[in-house]
């Protein structure tokens, strides 16, 4: 029973039986509190449930909580390596009870737990309580049947434990195990309790009070229970070792190093095998919580990590990046007992080879300087701190890597002096902002991005989660308060809510705290990094430093991640149907569209924009899985990532792809779609439902605009499509499936009753028209031995009086035919026609010429037979027709 996943499960099950609801690890990045940095002891997922706040089904809980202890209050990473029990990351098992249990059952079970499962000698045990708490002792004494010597009074923090600042916190009574006097050590409380020889794996806090602010303490609603046991010292206990580095599990992971490095440990640098194999575990916990490195917050914890590690790496002469060729032999060790290692595989080993990559770089020419600038120094010296800052500013080396580098040594750093360098260099930054003449509005945001630091988004993981309100501000100037009412900006320490950026639209949503409620309408980033939440305080008054639950608008964002996906796998559809050339020139992802412009000289057909959307709906109903990961910007090129052009990018950069790899696509490929993008996406390609291409235009020259909806806007789309339809063939008395050839015929139908009106009308005209030029009957009559007939007809158009007069030339036979059409809107029109025996006599042109002048019009034009013209005003059609009749009276003498 003392393998470590075996020591897990004895724990759990035993809290188990004993009515104790099993629950899972909460993930390394607290979501339920403001300040954490990372989850550092098993309470910290039950902090609102001990306070009443929260309320669960069960008022028992056991966990094995993954645990970080780097970076924040319970802060171990200088120690990691040089003793035998201190971890950054560890497994925190533990039992709870939420007002139900308390100090005589919990030191009961965890007695039964010990000597009879675990099966730990009495005689080896002792306890420390804290040093008023009477009860404690005397339950000990009662059911351990412990001695006084062995119930250690301690009055320092030590035995009062609290998770933060502030917290549930109580008094405290730990368990050690002496492990014999060939161990260098002390009982707790004597001068020599550092050593370790007495060895303390188990703590139960006697959760009694929560301290709201650093000076505020109240008692919490019901006394508690919680307690931390440390899986890896329980198991250097159980299987007889001096240090937790020589337990199962981590033997396995130095061997992996070994023999990766092709030589095994020794006296001399066994510290740098322990570095690695705690750092590994550490790096590839927090990468499978959505920890990624970067220069600020928690990424920098993350890279602090990695690079001591990698430093230690480099000691042991690795001449490759050695720590992602050890990934698998942490995912085999403990990817049963956390299954988000196996998910998380490929992208830990990515992330780390790629850190380490580029360390690798400076690491070498950065550790000479160290050397070199070092020679002189001597044990008990401090070395310089602007040469600490050059190492960190120009080298890559975190403060601690340079201090746990000399430390062998006995040599510090002067850390004042580097802090000084760091503000030297940030006050020339200052200085060069504020030559930038920015709007004054926006003068804001710069000193608070400096004061505060960046923000960190939370939100690729998780829509939920409490922040502390860093700074408000209203009309451009930082204010100590928001009012009920009053509209503003929030900058908060982290957050989940996405600001505007690469098309995808701000999150909206609400952040609610003890009476206070502002509602976000809008997140914008300013000075780079520091996400501005823009919105009005619904209730309460907003203060700096107040904690708040942020949650995102969860429906609307889910419609964003879907558009957002959406617009990626029209991108390469479009590729694949159009050819390379297309590349983006904008988009717009909102929660109810998409829009995405792209270089093409054409408009696209029907056809090829049909192909786009199967092409795309095709990979959405594959539903694989949607991966981000981090890389250098040209190894993600080579696999064929689509980045914007002429779009400055990092160093690293976060590559989102989707779809199966096709193999036209590359050895490289990381999929069907791969795109370098700071987005939020959906986890499976099925999670956009449907996409639906709603229209294609053009912006610019060379420049088309596709618009598209997804999921329920797409479907909605559609129904609301087809309710159309339907209408429309109810209007017109058919089916669906009949609609077009019944339109087809009614437009058939209506060119025919076109035809028949204009022939009516025409026969209506000549048959009696409003004018006839004075002569009476069919308006035909002799001039000068001519036969003229020249009417006036009202509603005819121009185009169809040619035709009136071809007629009138059958009907007379010889002669001179003139016709003046009077529109609906009073204008006229004109054609004359001279039969083609009078042709040498009349000129219709001339003619048509005259009648046009009449009409107050400018000419006319066509063939001596055939003319035509027109003029402004139709009411001078008889003057139009006298001035014809009078020129072939004067012709015809
Ligand atoms: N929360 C307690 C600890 O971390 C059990 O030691």
């Amino acid at each position: 029973m003392s393998g470590v996943n075996e020591i897990r499960s004895t724990f759990l099950n035993f809290f188990g039986e004993n009515g104790h609801e099993i629950v899972s690890s909460s993930p390394l990045v607290p979501r339920n509190d403001p300040t954490l940095m990372f989850t550092n002891a098993g309470m910290v997922q039950f902090k609102n449930v001990f306070t009443g706040v929260e309320k669960r089904p069960y008022k028992r809980a056991t966990t094995s909580q993954k645990c970080v202890r780097a970076g924040g209050k319970h802060n171990d990473l200088d120690n990691v390596g040089y003793t035998a029990r201190h971890l950054t990351f560890f497994e925190m098992l533990g039992n709870f009870s939420f007002g139900d249990y308390f100090k005589e059952r919990a030191i009961e079970l965890a007695w039964n737990l010990i000597t009879r499962e675990f099966g730990l000698k009495k005689d080896k045990l002792l306890v420390t309580v804290y040093h008023n708490d009477d009860d404690a002792a005397g339950f000990w004494k009662k059911i351990a049947g412990f001695s006084d010597d062995r119930i250690i009074r301690i009055a320092t923090s030590d035995n009062f434990w609290a998770m933060g600042d502030t917290g549930p916190c109580g008094p405290c009574s730990e368990i050690f195990i002496d492990r014999g006097e060939h161990v260098w050590g002390g009982p707790p409380g004597s001068p020599e309790e550092d050593g370790d020889r007495f060895l303390e794996f188990w703590n139960l806090v006697f959760m009694q009070f929560e301290q709201v602010t650093p000076t505020e303490r109240v008692d919490l609603p019901r006394p508690s229970i919680d307690t931390g046991m440390g899986l890896e010292r329980m198991a250097a206990i159980l299987q007889g070792v001096e240090s937790v580095f020589e337990t199962d599990m981590f033997r396995q992971l130095i061997e992996a190093t070994a023999s990766a490095l092709g030589h095994g440990p020794s006296q001399d640098n066994i510290a740098s095998y322990r570095v690695i194999a705690d750092h590994l575990r550490a790096s590839s916990f927090l990468i499978s919580d959505g920890v990624l490195p970067s220069n600020e917050g928690r990424g920098y914890v993350l890279r602090r990590i990695m690079r001591r590690a990698m430093r230690h790496a480099q000691l042991l002469s690795a001449k490759d990046p050695l720590m992602h060729r050890l990934v698998w032999a942490l995912v085999r060790e403990m990817g049963q007992a956390y299954p988000e290692l196996v998910r998380a595989e490929s992208l830990i080993e990515e992330t780390l080879r790629l850190e380490e990559t580029r360390f690798r770089k400076t690491l070498e020419r950065g550790l000479s300087i160290l050397d070199e600038k070092s020679s002189s120094l001597k044990k008990g010296d401090m070395f310089d701190g602007d040469t600490a800052f050059t190492l960190y500013d120009t080298y890559g080396f975190p403060l601690d890597l340079t201090q746990d580098a000399l430390r062998n040594r006995g040599i510090g750093v002067d850390v004042a002096s580097f802090t000084d360098a760091m503000e030297r260099q940030r006050a020339k930054a200052r200085a060069a902002w504020a030559g930038s003449g920015d709007t004054a509005t926006e003068n804001v945001w710069f000193p608070l991005r400096e004061k505060l630091g960046a923000t960190e988004f939370l939100g690729y993981e998780t829509e939920t989660t409490e922040g502390a309100v860093a700074a408000l501000v209203q009309d451009g100037k930082e204010v100590a308060s928001l009012k009920p009412g009053e509209s503003g900006a929030v900058v908060l320490n982290q957050t989940p809510f996405y600001a505007e950026s690469g098309g995808q639209v701000g999150d909206t949503g609400m952040m609610s705290g003890e009476g206070v409620k502002f509602r976000v309408t809008d997140t914008q980033k300013k000075a780079g990094d520091l996400f501005v939440h823009l919105g009005t305080v619904e209730q309460g008054t907003l203060k700096p430093g107040t904690a708040l639950l942020l949650e995102v608008d969860h429906a609307r964002r889910a419609s964003i991640r879907a558009h957002h996906s959406a617009t990626h796998l029209l991108h390469e559809a479009l590729r694949q149907v159009l050819g390379d050339h297309i590349a983006q020139r904008g988009s717009l992802v909102a929660p109810d569209r998409l829009r995405f412009d792209f270089v093409h000289p054409k408009p696209i057909t029907p056809g090829e924009l049909a192909r786009v959307e199967d092409i795309a709906n095709s990979v959405v109903l594959e539903n694989d899985e949607v991966t981000t990961r981090l890389m250098a910007v040209d190894d993600a090129r080579d696999a064929g990532a689509r980045a914007l052009f002429g779009e400055k990018y990092g160093d690293e950069v976060r590559v989102v792809s989707m779809g199966k790899t096709a193999r036209e696509h590359g050895a490289n490929a990381l999929g069907w779609s791969v795109e370098l993008c700071g987005g939020t996406h959906v986890r499976r390609t099925g999670d956009i439902g449907l996409i639906s291409v709603t229209s294609e235009s053009a912006v610019a020259s060379g420049v088309r605009r596709i618009e598209a909806l997804t999921g329920n806007h797409a479907r909605k789309h559609a129904n609301d499509t087809m309710a159309l339809a339907r209408t429309a063939a109810t209007e017109l008395r058919s089916t669906l499936d009949e609609m077009p050839a019944r339109i087809a015929a009614l437009m058939e139908e209506r060119k025919k009753l076109e035809r028949d009106l204009s022939d009516a009308r025409k026969r209506l005209a000549m048959g009696g028209g409003a004018s006839s030029g004075g002569a009476a009957g069919t308006g035909v009559r002799e001039v000068a031995n001519v036969k003229l007939l020249a009417r006036a007809v009202e509603g005819v158009e121009t185009k169809d009086l040619k035709s009136l007069v071809d007629d009138g030339k059958k009907q007379i036979g010889s002669g001179v035919v003139a016709i003046v059409g009077i529109t609906e809107d009073g204008k006229a029109g004109i054609v004359v026609g001279v039969t083609s025996d009078l042709t040498g006599k009349f000129n219709a042109v001339e003619l048509v010429r005259k009648a046009s002048e009449a009409l107050g019009g400018k000419g006319g034009g066509g063939r001596p037979d055939m003319a035509q013209a027109g003029g402004p005003d139709g009411a001078k059609a008889d003057a139009a027709l006298a001035a014809i009749e009078k020129a072939v009276a004067g012709a015809g003498r």
